[in-house]
């Protein structure tokens, strides 16, 4: 049992949990806010979507010890949102429910929409709504809700709102980063295409709607080695699990990758480019993929840079990862869990060029087409790290 100490809607709340209890549970059960609705209780259906630290999140596979010194939003939190009011009208005037019980989580998702999306049209909202299911509209009515709620947004602002998107920008203008690599179809190689300098020079805070994560590691072998180790592609591939090479030249990649999250699974197919400064001892890798299961697309750039350390018998890899996820997926790319599960997978990448560097084999499972990055004990990792920062141990 864990003490946590959160805000939900505004008000301090302190409970004892257990470390398996769901954050879903944990609002119903200990504070009876029974708007949150659970559904598959698996991150599939969008039900239980509540908000946690202002990003949309899936309470049913968030742990609430996960929570603590957070601030989460139910749907009773939104009683003074205007732009709720709006929704919740406009979900009313265009029969945007039945029996309601996708509701709270379509709300709360349509809002984030709103708020991201300023332009969005009928496919860009199926799209972003693809990751909350509804058994009994149709669909017709909630799009037609949103788009209301837009188009009177243009007549009858609300500042609170615009505010809102001069932060977060409107995903709607990235769209262009995606046209930097053609997403390959299912199965069919691809050729990269001329990469738009317009947007990829700019670091991720200054580019609208992407997420930044920056780690590192050491490896206890010099600087040279390591930097010529980075630049044979596919040894690096090889360490990252899931992932497979399907062909390069020194500076341009195609591959896959597979990941499976919890009830998720992706296959990423996609291509990126390699840009080394050799005297800085720096790399950008930038590339784009789509995920053939959700038709999710993935933009990203993963920049290392090296710098020695211990008199030069270590080097340290300073990771930066940007990334952008649109459609089905990017409801869980903005996540604390997934970012914590990324770091992961950076600190898991370190071992593995270690191992590789200190002349182990390369993993076999790392070169299987059919092998798939099954995070699960990653996940677990993830979850105990953040059990463990809970007692004040560290990770
Ligand atoms: S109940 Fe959480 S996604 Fe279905
Ligand atoms: S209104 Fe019934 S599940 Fe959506």
């Amino acid at each position: 049992m864990s003490v946590i100490e959160l805000t939900i809607n505004d008000r301090s709340v302190r409970g004892d949990v257990e470390s398996r209890v769901h954050l879903g549970d944990f609002l119903r059960d200990t504070q009876n806010l029974t708007g949150t609705h659970l559904g598959c209780e698996h991150g599939v259906c969008g039900a239980c979507t509540v908000l946690v630290d202002g990003e949309p999140v899936r309470s049913c596979i968030t742990f609430a010890v996960a929570c603590d010194q957070q601030k989460v939003r139910t749907i009773e939190g939104f009683d003074d949102d205007e732009l709720m009011k709006r929704l919740r009208r406009s979900f009313s005037i265009h029969h945007g429910l039945q029996c309601g019980y996708c509701t709270p989580g379509m709300l709360i998702t349509a809002r984030d929409i709103v708020r991201r999306f300023p332009d969005a049209d009928e496919a860009r909202i199926r799209l972003e709504l693809s990751g909350n299911l509804c058994r009994c509209t149709g669909y017709m009515g909630i799009v037609a809700a949103i788009r209301a709620v837009l188009a009177e947004l243009k007549e009858n602002p609300i500042s609170e709102v615009s505010v809102a998107r001069a932060i977060v920008g409107d995903a709607t203008t990235s769209t262009r980063a995606f046209q930097t690599f053609a997403a390959a179809p299912a199965g069919a190689p691809q050729a990269p295409v001329a990469a738009s300098t317009a947007s990829t020079d700019q670091p991720a805070a200054q580019r609208k709607g992407w997420t930044a994560i920056d780690d590192s590691f050491v490896v206890p072998f010099p600087l040279d080695k390591v930097w010529a180790f980075m630049g044979d592609l596919p040894s690096v591939t090889s360490c990252l699990p899931g992932a497979e090479l399907v062909e390069h030249d020194g500076e341009s990649v195609k591959g896959k990758i597979a990941i499976k999250f919890g009830p998720m699974s992706a296959n990423f197919a996609g291509a990126a480019r390699l840009e080394r400064d050799d005297a800085a001892h720096r790399a950008v890798m930038r590339g784009a993929g789509q995920d053939n299961i959700s038709r999710s697309r993935a933009n990203g750039d993963v920049t290392y840079a090296l710098s020695s350390e211990d008199d030069g018998e270590k080097t340290r890899v300073a990771v930066t990862l940007e990334y952008m996820l649109q459609g089905p997926l990017a409801q869980f790319s903005r996540s604390g869990l997934v970012k914590d599960f990324v770091r992961r997978m950076i600190a898991d990448f370190g071992t593995r060029i270690t191992a590789q560097l200190g002349g182990s084999a390369r993993p076999e499972a790392a070169l299987s087409a059919s092998s798939k990055f099954n995070a699960g004990s990653l996940v677990w990792s993830v979850i105990w790290g953040r059990i463990r920062q809970l007692f004040g141990k560290g990770d």
